[in-house]
């Protein structure tokens, strides 16, 4: 039965093989771009987790009827009402600014309360916003909601910095323009292809263009039915390899898809992991050594900050020091101050982090997000003695059976 913490007794290698889940991060845009769609949708392999539910929620109060089982989302939105949505179940979750695009593409104005967010940093709406405006909608915040009306977007904008969700709500909000909608220094993470192969499978126009990384959206009237099956999570599964090499043990994971992890594959094999991959699997084997090394967090294909922690975690059982740079959140180390409860060897100076090697000692410790829960659990794996970690809510929001999973793998890691 599934609590709020966890118990570990370190020191056991992970090995054998586990499945990897559908994307969180792909899973919660395409639902919110499951508004642009007025007859039935299925979306499969998605996540059983926390955030997925969240939304559904949303959906529900807007009209949306759903069914989900087994992985499979089927979703009919011909009731979905322009409504006000109340910042209890906006505040749930990040993802529910990914709603304000799809609001304003089919009922020309949205009102939402404040999104969620998690303990990384600061985050700011202002280029969704920007974006919003120089296509020419209305965007405000009144009485702490965000209130934004269009009559129809076209033009141009460029993002000052690359946004996946800004990117996201911007698409969205342009499929039904009446002209079309450039968007230069656009994202272009994996998740963020996946939005885009679902809405041009229900017949939206989406160009894209390597240059200045451009997307282009020519307006269409409707989308048709369409059924997406939601690309394999990366984080979930660079979450595993770190864990596994962490552990000096070995992992093969299956239904995942190598080239969406290039750089963190990369990383691992600098720092002496063996890696053997096919089209959908991924095997990580200890061969002797876990070499330090230096990691910069970057938009993709860069290394991805939501491997950050993990990361971390792994280089603190390196044989040489190694550095960390955060370059996407600021205040993404929040973590670290329990790792230090655990006798980690890191010090923080801005966005870097430096690590020594560390011999990890197990206690009581807390989880602050999504990413950071996982990577105390990891280093609870490859401390000494008995490590407990809380908040777990965190987990749940974002990885489908992450304690299941590590326990088929050989980890002393029980409910508690
Ligand atoms: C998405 O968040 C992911 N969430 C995050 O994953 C991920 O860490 C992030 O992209 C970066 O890859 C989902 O996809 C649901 P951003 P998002 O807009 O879209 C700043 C996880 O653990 N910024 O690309 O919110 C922002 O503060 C989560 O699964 C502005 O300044 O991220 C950050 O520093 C955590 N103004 C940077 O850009 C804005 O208007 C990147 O943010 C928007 C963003």
């Amino acid at each position: 039965m599934k609590t709020d913490s966890v118990l570990i007794n370190g020191g056991k290698e992970l090995k054998g093989q586990i499945s990897i889940q559908g994307a969180k991060n792909a899973t919660l845009p395409i639902l919110a771009a499951s508004i642009l769609f007025h007859d039935e949708l299925v979306i499969k392999n998605v996540p059983h987790i926390a955030d997925v539910q969240s939304f559904l929620d949303i959906l529900q109060f807007l009209g949306s009827k759903y069914t989900f089982e087994s992985g499979t989302i089927t979703l009919n939105n011909k009731n979905v009402v322009y409504k006000r949505i109340p910042d209890d179940l906006s505040s749930k979750l990040r993802a529910s600014s990914l709603l304000l695009g799809p609001l304003l593409a089919r009922f020309g104005e949205c009102e939402i309360g404040m999104p969620g967010g998690c303990s990384i940093g600061p985050r700011p709406l202002d280029i969704h916003f920007d974006g919003f405006e120089r296509l020419g909608s209305e965007v405000f915040i009144e009485g702490g909601m965000i209130k934004a009306k269009a009559n129809e977007l076209h033009g141009e904008f460029t993002l000052r910095m690359q946004s996946v969700g800004a990117t996201e709500n911007l698409i969205m909000a342009s499929v039904f323009n009446k002209g079309t909608v450039s968007l230069h220094n656009a994202s272009k993470e994996p998740e963020v292809l996946d939005l885009i192969r679902l809405l041009r499978a229900g017949g939206a126009k989406i160009h894209l263009h390597e240059e200045n990384n451009t997307i282009v959206i020519e307006g269409v009237e409707k989308l048709h039915p369409v059924e997406h099956s939601v690309i394999p999570d990366r984080m979930e599964a660079g979450t595993f390899l770190f864990a596994a090499f962490a552990t000096k043990g070995s992992v093969t994971l299956t239904g995942v898809r190598p080239q969406d992890l290039t750089y963190p594959l990369e990383k691992l094999m600098v720092m002496g992991a063996d890696i053997k991959t096919t089209a959908d699997t991924i095997t990580l084997t200890y061969k002797g050594k876990i070499d330090g090394t230096t990691v910069k967090t970057a938009v993709y294909p860069g290394f991805p900050t939501d491997l950050q922690p993990q990361m971390c975690v792994l280089l603190t059982q390196a044989s040489k020091p190694s550095m960390i740079v955060e370059n996407v959140f600021e205040g993404r180390y929040r973590y670290i101050d329990e790792l230090l409860k655990m006798n980690a060897k890191i010090q923080t100076e801005g966005k870097v982090a430096f690590i020594e090697p560390s011999e990890l000692s197990g206690c009581k410790v807390e989880g602050y997000d999504l990413r950071a829960t996982a990577s105390m659990i990891m280093a609870g794996l490859c401390a000494d003695g008995v490590t407990r970690v809380t908040n777990l809510k965190h987990l749940f929001r974002g990885y489908e059976a992450f304690i299941e999973k590590l326990q088929h793998l050989g980890a002393d890691i029980s409910y508690f």
